[in-house]
């Protein structure tokens, strides 16, 4: 928290209380932390990228990890001594975004790959960071083995948001980056515990790190984890399944891009399978609901504009406490009128076009 206050501009996002919304839904607490403030860059997932760069320049100069500070990395000695560096990473935006702004921040370049299908203002807002970046014929895990071939060609560092065999350390620091978030909320909470906390995932990376923090710092009184993944990129709902790594293929066609990934992380998964405690497959017309139903408040709620990953969680917990076909699963998952949720809108409207399509013009209606 301390690196991460040192960066400019650093401020934590707010955590919103749906108190109006809660109280229709028949719930005691309703929050949701909103990451669309984060950084300028309308998602959380910067705070992973911004402090494993940090620590991997760090680590080069020899500074200890107390010492970690932002203005450290960009003296002039330090970048002397440290000589031109090349990062590169493949995402589905977002964290291609955090990538290259925390790259330019750092007077450093940053090499982008993007996955066919990624809306082009995505494309547009990572090369406005100045890095080079284009979308490939091919999908996000065929992308990370490129950025991954590429970086060992080229010397490149590869900034990556998952682990895979030989390639921990850098996944690692970005996971511990997103700790801030979930220690924010946790503060923000104060004596404020919640029973239930909905987290999304791609590969893991951010469920895994939040739910880690959970378990740490509630013990005993931990709440319910429950990871929620579109049902075409449901990697970690099928492994929780099985109960050992299971891979989604193929083209993972779903409107939550943050979350299309095809294959956990597993040093995310090995948290989660100590830490959650149910995982649920969502088709996209629950991600719609959330994204209308955080950006048109109930009563006097706070207005949160939340994007296709951002907002299938509330979509989720909305949906259980509402809907008569879904009561089976609000059981069991023992949502009552004691209950307080906590949710992450981990990105703001990230493609714009499509917020508005599903916002204003009601795409993907409710099933
Ligand atoms: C907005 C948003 N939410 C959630 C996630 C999921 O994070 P992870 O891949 O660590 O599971 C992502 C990943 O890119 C994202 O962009």
């Amino acid at each position: 928290m301390a690196y991460h206050a040192s960066i400019p501009g650093f401020e934590r996002t707010p955590l919103r209380a749906l108190k109006s919304l809660s109280a229709h839904l028949g719930i005691k607490g309703f929050y949701v932390k909103d990451e669309s403030f984060r950084l300028g860059l309308n998602a959380f997932k910067a705070l992973g990228a911004g402090y494993a760069m940090g620590k991997w320049i760090g680590e080069r100069l020899g500074i200890a990890d107390e010492d970690l500070t932002f203005d450290r990395l960009v003296r002039d000695e330090a970048k002397k001594r440290l000589g031109p560096v090349t990062f590169v990473c493949a995402t589905d935006g977002n964290h291609g975004r955090g990538v290259a702004w925390m790259a330019r921040l750092l007077g450093q370049d940053c090499v982008v790959y993007l996955p066919k299908g990624t809306a082009p203002q995505r494309l547009e807002r990572i090369q406005a960071c100045g890095a080079r970046a284009e979308i490939l014929r091919l999908n996000y895990d065929e992308c990370v083995a490129l950025a991954a071939e590429n970086a060992g060609k080229y010397g490149w560092v590869l900034v990556q948001d998952t682990a895979f065999e030989g390639y921990e350390t850098i996944p690692a620091w970005i996971m511990q980056g997103y700790l801030t978030m979930a220690l924010e909320a946790i503060e923000q909470l104060r004596d404020i515990v919640p029973t239930h906390v909905f987290l999304q995932a791609g590969v893991g990376s951010m469920a895994g790190s939040v739910s880690a923090l959970l378990q740490e710092h509630y013990g005993e009184r931990k709440p319910l984890i429950i990871i929620v993944e579109p049902n075409k990129a449901d990697c970690i709902y099928r492994t929780a399944r099985q109960g050992s790594l299971q891979t989604v293929t193929g083209d993972m066609d779903t409107i939550m891009a943050g979350l299309a990934c095809g294959r956990p992380n597993p040093a995310a998964w090995a948290v989660l399978s100590q830490t959650a405690d149910y995982a649920v497959s969502c088709p996209d017309w629950i991600a719609a609901w959330g994204m209308r139903l955080l950006g048109n408040p109930h009563g006097d709620d706070p207005r949160i504009i939340s994007g296709e990953s951002g907002a299938v969680t509330a979509g989720l917990a909305s949906a259980l406490t509402q809907r008569e076909d879904l009561a089976w699963l609000k059981n069991l998952l023992r949502l009552d009128s004691g209950s307080i949720i906590l949710c992450f809108s981990t990105e703001g409207d990230t493609d714009q076009e499509n917020y508005r399509r599903i916002v204003w013009e009601g795409r993907y209606p409710n099933a």
